[in-house]
């Protein structure tokens, strides 16, 4: 099974960033340890700070992976294009937010990517990236 982990901006600062809401640990302390934990996958991850670069990935591997988790960060809330993308792919994609968008700022309730996603995961902290995992399993 081949699944990507796609990260938006920002999501590179994880463990050094407000950690109240994100928590401690870096993105790849957690990836790591998810990659030990599910050997029979074939896990990848990428993160881009630039939304034409997460356009390019979603098209790269959106026609031959298994599964996305999307976690388009500020995107989420502003980008047709990373919509558009979502939907024009034949991989199924779980968008995921380690907060609960729902309980923050108004404008971080709005997804353009839910309605085109399989599923959402939401507030769960990084064990949001595990769940959308398991979902594909
Ligand atoms: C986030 C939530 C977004 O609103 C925010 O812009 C992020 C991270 C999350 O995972 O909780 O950068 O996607």
């Amino acid at each position: 099974m081949n699944i990507i982990i796609i990260n938006g901006p920002n999501l590179n600062l994880l463990g050094n960033r407000e950690n109240d809401i994100y928590g401690n640990q870096t993105f790849t302390g957690f990836f790591e340890n998810l990659q030990k934990r599910f050997p029979h996958v074939t896990l990848s991850e990428f993160q881009s700070n630039i939304e034409g670069e997460l356009i390019d990935k979603i098209q790269e591997v959106g026609f031959s992976y298994d599964g996305i988790i999307l976690n388009a960060a500020a995107y989420t809330h502003t980008s047709v294009g990373i919509a558009d993308a979502v939907r024009a792919v034949s991989t199924p994609v779980v968008e995921v937010h380690i907060s609960n968008t729902f309980s923050r700022e108004e404008f971080r309730h709005k997804s353009f990517i839910a309605p085109h996603a399989k599923g959402i995961i939401v507030g769960f902290g990084l064990q949001s990236y595990e769940l959308a995992l398991q979902s594909f399993l």
